[in-house]
């Protein structure tokens, strides 16, 4: 079966953190305004407030862990504004601490009193954070091997790096006993009902990340291929079912497609087309930009495209919004990616039209993946308009993939 089978985990419910010293790991990794270097706001500070209130409000002497972007990528900066953003919505100060393993960071832990919390800096400052190790290894590295004696518990809150052995994620939990924080648990707890209690699933799989889309499918295809209702495909991966079908997409796209690689992709998609092919729904028309990049459409049929495609076209968004309209309650539609370039508004009404339907409709509804939930902020829907909205991107779809997920094994393994 797809997902991770049924995991025995222990919570907050099983411990007593008055006084103690708790290293929380998060997720605040967001994205940065290009014009104004400012973080953005979203459901990880959201969600993870409300476990940093619960501890503080408990009495723990609370040390929380963070990353944001990689190193060398221009998203990767200190957490400054990440400590301002938490203490606003936790109504009290998280202070930021400009140091990670250092005697500041040392001092800073060893001052806290209870209900007091700190946020370190960014942990993939150190080098041996982001290196793929087990726990016992990982054990030795930096962070853990310096902080761990000054600390009592590791609660692992961050589901979204949960597929990541780190050394914030599986270190600590080797040398500390090691809880699921809250949005772990709802994370678990949600993903494992819509995926191990249904057996009626409908895809919608768009975005510009098709190996993600195609993991999942493989897996479902693999594990009980009759649970696979439709997949309505939009982004890149309708591209490539429709290139598999013999159309030519034309110059623009065909040479994007050949740029990023994904014509490599190709064999793999024609398999899954020779599998369930009858169940896979290719657009039926496409937008692109016109000369004066307004927004044109083309029928599958008048295929080649003399612009790059940037959504799915009217034809289709009305066949998708029919067949969401028609799902019954006891189906689970899992939503990965939006339908085309929502960011530009002329190309946003795929993705608008489609998941305004899955907002209505009666099927449960899991949605997942940064990009899909800024495109709901965005489109000015609510996570409340959908069954579950995750916070994990390549989390949700190692999840559902059916990888293990070395956060979550740290989790299992505790007595
Ligand atoms: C995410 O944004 O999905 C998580 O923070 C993981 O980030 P990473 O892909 O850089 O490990």
């Amino acid at each position: 079966m797809a997902g991770q089978g049924e995991i025995k985990y222990k919570t907050l419910d099983q411990v007593d953190v008055v006084g103690k010293r708790v290293a929380l790991r998060v997720d605040l990794n967001s994205t940065i305004d290009p014009q104004t270097g400012k973080i953005q706001l979203n459901e990880r500070f959201r969600a993870h407030s409300l476990t940093v209130k619960e501890l503080m409000d408990r009495g723990a002497k609370l040390v929380v862990l963070a990353h944001q972007g990689r190193r060398g990528d221009p998203d990767f900066t200190d957490l400054k504004q990440h400590a301002e953003i938490l203490s606003s919505l936790v109504g009290k100060e998280v202070k930021f601490i400009p140091d990670v393993v250092g005697a500041e960071a040392v001092n800073a832990i060893k001052g806290l009193s209870k209900g007091e919390a700190i946020l370190l800096d960014n942990v993939r400052r150190l080098e041996d954070e982001d290196v793929e190790k087990a726990p016992e290894e990982h054990a030795n590295s930096t962070l853990p091997r310096t902080l761990a004696p000054h600390l009592d518990i590791f609660v692992l809150d961050a589901f979204s790096v949960a597929h990541r052995s780190h050394a914030s994620v599986v270190g600590l939990a080797a040398l500390l006993p090691t809880y699921a924080g809250r949005v772990m648990e709802r994370e678990l707890s949600a993903l494992n009902k819509t995926v191990a209690l249904t057996n009626k699933i409908v895809f919608t799989l768009g975005g510009n990340k098709p190996v993600e889309c195609i993991k999942v499918l493989q897996r479902f295809l693999k594990e009980r291929p009759e649970s696979v209702q439709a997949v309505l495909t939009g982004g890149v991966l309708g591209q490539l079912f429709t290139k598999v079908r013999g159309y030519n997409l034309g110059g623009p796209t065909e040479d994007f497609l050949m740029k990023k690689k994904y014509v490599e992709l190709l064999g793999m998609i024609s398999e899954i087309d020779q599998k369930i092919g009858d169940r896979v729904i290719a657009p039926l028309d496409f937008a692109y930009a016109g000369k004066n990049g307004s927004r044109m459409e083309v029928l599958r049929e008048g295929l080649p495209c003399p612009g790059e495609i940037q959504d799915i076209g009217s034809k289709t968004i009305q066949h998708y919004r029919e067949i969401i309209k028609g799902l019954e309650p006891d189906t689970s539609v899992i939503v990965k990616g939006p339908l085309g370039v929502y960011e530009k508004p002329e190309f946003r009404k795929g993705t608008q039209a489609v998941y305004m339907a899955l907002a209505r409709s009666r099927a449960s509804t899991l949605i997942g993946g940064g990009d899909s939930v800024t495109a709901i902020e965005i489109l000015g829907l609510r996570p409340s308009d959908f069954t579950y909205v995750s916070l994990g991107g390549g989390a949700l779809i190692s999840f559902l993939s059916g990888e293990p997920m070395p956060g979550i094994q740290v989790l299992a393994k505790q007595k």
